[in-house]
């Protein structure tokens, strides 16, 4: 670890590592989420006892919402982060940028969470390199410690500070799969898309749909789901099912709204799309 700070640095001289405005990360109103199980029950513990909670589940079937709904509930600023491969260590931790006034370190958005209590999400964290998601683990597990060794400084997490992952198994490859010494910090929540009258009422809420029309819905993604592995890697997500609602809702006709909202989204292969189509239509002979 380095013992000295680069020239025209020290913490003191740090903009961020003092009280920071958090408000732009509260949730102003209760973002809507129905519960599908013990889901709520589960998080709380888990927060209650600080434990790391990681979210796993297709896309599109509410994992983001359910963390927006829990930081609003228990009253945390939710800071997310979007994993990507190129993502180092140092984009979640932070760095020394050069400015007029010299080098100033900026903590990046991981320790901007764990300073002052906030409850960090890195959303499809799979993708990040296995180099960089290991600055996570002192801070999941007893020590609760993020060591910034640029700024030789130990940032012991705020008694509120709370980690959540995400990630949709089944897409990544081995490669890309969670060390074991990632994942078994983690408590983990599963995800699927709803029972068909729990999502009808979600696409109801969410897309202005009438129930007849939620219904139908519901029943063209079960027909998509049905082609999963067989030509299509995943079915409709219910976030589909709600495109295709918002505009059926709003006079696109059905059969537009699901090729616009649904079908052509999600394959580009040609036969596939006829396929589906006709599944679909088949769904309702
Ligand atoms: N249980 C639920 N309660 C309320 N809304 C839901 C629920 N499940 C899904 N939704 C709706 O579905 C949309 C998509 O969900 P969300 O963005 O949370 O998916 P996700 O699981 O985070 O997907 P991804 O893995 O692609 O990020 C939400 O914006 C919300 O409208
Ligand atoms: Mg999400």
């Amino acid at each position: 670890m380095p013992t000295a700070f680069p020239a025209g640095s020290s913490p003191a001289g740090s903009s961020s590592a003092g009280a920071l405005d958090l408000s732009a990360y509260r949730l102003a109103a209760e973002p809507y989420y129905r519960p599908v199980g013990d889901e709520i029950a589960v998080f709380e513990a888990a927060w209650r006892h600080r434990l790391p909670v990681m979210l796993k589940g297709p896309t599109g079937c509410g994992k983001t919402r359910f963390v927006e709904h829990m930081a609003w509930r228990l009253g945390r600023p939710l800071i997310t982060v979007a994993a990507h491969e190129d993502m180092t260590a140092a984009d979640l931790a932070g760095r020394f940028l050069l400015t007029p006034e010299g080098t100033v370190w900026h903590d990046g958005p991981l320790t901007q969470a764990v300073r002052h209590g906030a409850i960090c999400y890195l959303d499809e964290i799979v993708e990040a390199r296995q180099d960089t998601t290991v600055v996570i683990h002192p801070l999941t597990d007893a020590r609760r410690m993020l060591p910034l060794e640029k700024r030789n400084e130990l940032v012991a997490a705020h008694a509120d500070f709370h980690l959540v992952i995400s990630y949709n198994p089944g897409y990544q490859s081995a490669v890309k799969d969670l060390k074991e010494s990632t994942k078994q910090r983690f408590i983990a929540i599963d995800f699927d898309y709803p029972a068909p009258a729990l999502e009808a009422e979600i696409v109801m809420r969410e897309a202005g749909a009438d129930a007849a029309l939620a219904r139908t819905l519901v029943a063209i993604a079960a027909c998509s789901r049905n082609l999963r592995g067989h030509g299509l890697d995943e079915g409709a997500s219910t976030r589909m099912l709600i495109h295709a609602g918002r505009l059926a809702a709003g006079g696109v006709s059905l059969e537009a709204a699901v090729q616009a909202g649904i079908v052509l989204p999600i394959t580009d292969d040609a036969d596939m799309r006829r396929a589906l189509s006709a599944a679909i239509s088949a769904c309702f002979a």
